[in-house]
């Protein structure tokens, strides 16, 4: 298997130009404390790692201390992990200047233990001091680098002694470098965050990266130039510029050879199932076993929704009261797995597109499927002729029940709508999908075949010979959730394909007022629909 560990850093120019300043001067005397704050997965560790190399490769001790999640770690172990290590490499004849401080130390490092290591008290502002005259000996001439990795799920003491030091080492030889995920609240946010006020002291906040870097990041792990756009698309969308993502996304695409490397380069085939990294899944799912079943339950249902979802649709899918159903997004949203969407009332939005993907795809297909034909029930008998977003809502959930002709035909209604209102990207993407739906519906075919050679755009895609799959419908996004008047979205890209679209907002649609498939069949030709047919064979694989 090629692997997919990104062997280059891409951009975070400014980031790296910082780090390597702080670490110059903390070689010549001048040194500092700054934390990188950041989501998980956005990249701390990494540039940590290219900061000790750096330091080695300029003869810096570097010491690294680790805080563990919820492990019942003793008081102080990221400083004692990484002192030892420091003191495992230098004769204790070199530590003659601590000597008072001996007996503080040794509480916690056994070289260090004297005979009255017993005897004292504990006094942080005492062990803090030690550590620091501690760091400084082992610093000697060339200077040290000190890592204190996920503070997040740091003990007090240690945050209390790194906060000592982050008063003192102005003129010191260290330079220490914390990292914390910014989503765990906690003391060491606080620390994090109390940095940025002190002198000698600061924080660098790694945002996710932009669509530029991703594509970096896929080529650099994929070592070629030329990745299909298809890729570029897929990953963007839900890597969501998270370089965790984008490399075990990679992964996961070639594990199930979605993504294969041909003689003539590589090539990119659409999972049709959800691919969600393992380790993200594991976390979804940790998380939700600490809301209990009822909650656990409800997002299943409204995963099956989408990733935007109309909470007012949950009671009767889920079969809960409405309060219980209240209670249960309000626990999702405290364990960071939905969030209210802006602007559209009753809308909730999975914080993460991956995030409804492992709850979809830990559910039995029969399960899944029974449950988009409810929701599908559900959403026809409350918004009669399925205006705006809710028809190609109820176009996937057709697909997801695996009613074929029904998603043929609401996609072929959804097609219509963009078309009627000039969206002609999403009105081929709709009716190619509806036309991999319909495959023996002759006059629905004939319908498709006839709207899609309407538009000059459609017109010259749809000659170009691409195949004919049966590709998911789309799925709600924040732009187009049900029930929001916002629907509509221009291509911005040449023409090529549905799948490498980049969209923007385009115009309202014309309120329709209902679902004409009927209608729709009954104005269809015979002889279009023969000569729709003909060529949608023609380019099944
Ligand atoms: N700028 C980047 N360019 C290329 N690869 C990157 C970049 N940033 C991160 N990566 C890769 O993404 C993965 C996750 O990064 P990293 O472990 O540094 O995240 P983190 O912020 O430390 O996360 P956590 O909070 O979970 O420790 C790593 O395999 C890393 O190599
Ligand atoms: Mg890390």
């Amino acid at each position: 298997m090629v692997p997919t560990l990104c062997p280059v850093i891409v951009g975070r120019d400014s980031e790296r130009a910082k780090l390597r300043a702080m670490l110059q001067a903390a070689a010549h005397g001048r040194g500092a404390t700054v934390a990188l704050l950041g989501e998980a997965g956005v990249g701390k560790t990494r540039l940590v790692r290219e900061l000790t190399e750096r330091a080695q490769a300029a003869g810096m001790p570097v010491l690294v201390g680790r805080a563990v999640e919820g492990a019942p770690c003793p008081a102080l172990h990221p400083l004692v992990e990484a002192l030892l290590a420091g003191l495992r490499s230098r004769p204790l004849s070199d530590l003659a200047d601590l000597a008072s401080f001996r007996p503080a130390l040794g509480r916690l490092l056994p070289p260090l233990r004297t005979e009255q290591s017993g005897l004292v008290e504990e006094s942080m502002p005492v062990l803090s001091e030690g550590v620091l005259r501690l760091l400084r000996a082992l610093a000697g001439r060339s200077g040290l680098l000190l890592i204190c990795e996920d503070m997040q799920w740091a003990d007090v003491e240690t945050l209390a002694v790194l906060e000592y030091l982050a008063a003192q080492l102005r003129d010191e030889p260290v330079l220490i470098v914390i990292t914390v995920r910014r989503e765990t609240a906690g003391q060491g946010l606080d620390l994090a965050h109390g940095l940025q006020a002190r002198a000698g002291a600061s924080a660098i906040e790694l945002d996710r990266l932009d669509e530029a870097g991703v594509a970096g990041m896929v080529r650099a792990c994929l070592d070629s130039h030329a990745i299909p756009e298809d890729v570029l698309s897929w990953l963007s969308e839900r890597a969501e510029g998270l370089p965790f993502l984008v490399e075990e996304l990679l992964a996961s695409a070639i594990t199930s050879e979605a993504l294969r490397r041909d003689p003539g380069g590589w090539s990119f085939s659409s999972p049709t199932r959800p691919v969600v990294p393992v380790g993200f899944a594991d976390s979804v799912h940790r998380r939700l076993a600490t809301a209990g079943d009822a909650t656990d339950w409800v997002m299943r249902c409204a995963a099956v929704l989408g990733r935007v979802f109309d909470a007012r649709l949950l009671p009767e899918l889920a079969g809960q009261s409405r309060d219980a159903v209240a209670a249960s997004l309000r626990r999702a949203a405290e364990l960071q797995l939905v969030t209210r969407h802006d602007g559209v009332h009753g809308t909730h939005r999975f914080r993460h597109a991956l995030t409804y993907e492992a709850l979809l795809a830990d559910l039995p297909g029969y399960q899944r499927s029974e449950l988009a034909g409810t929701a599908l029930k559900i959403v026809e008998e409350a918004w009669p002729g399925l205006p705006d977003g809710w028809c190609m809502l109820a176009a996937q959930l057709a697909e997801q029940a695996d009613d074929h002709s029904r998603a043929a035909a609401l996609l072929l209604e959804s097609g219509s709508r963009a078309l009627a209102s000039g969206a002609l990207s999403t009105a081929q993407h709709a009716l190619e999908q509806a036309r991999g739906h319909a495959t023996t519906d002759e006059p629905t075919l004939a319908r498709i075949e006839q709207l899609l050679l309407r538009g000059p755009r459609a017109g010259r895609t749809v000659g170009a010979g691409r195949r004919c799959r049966r590709t998911p419908a789309r799925r709600a996004g924040p732009d187009r959730c049900p029930g929001s008047r916002t629907r509509g979205r221009t291509a911005v890209t040449g023409a090529g394909g549905g799948t490498g679209h980049r969209l923007g907002p385009g115009p309202r649609a014309p309120r329709t007022g209902a679902c004409r498939h009927s209608r729709g069949r009954r104005r269809d030709s015979a002889g279009g629909c023969v000569r729709g047919r003909r060529r949608d064979r023609s380019r099944q694989r």
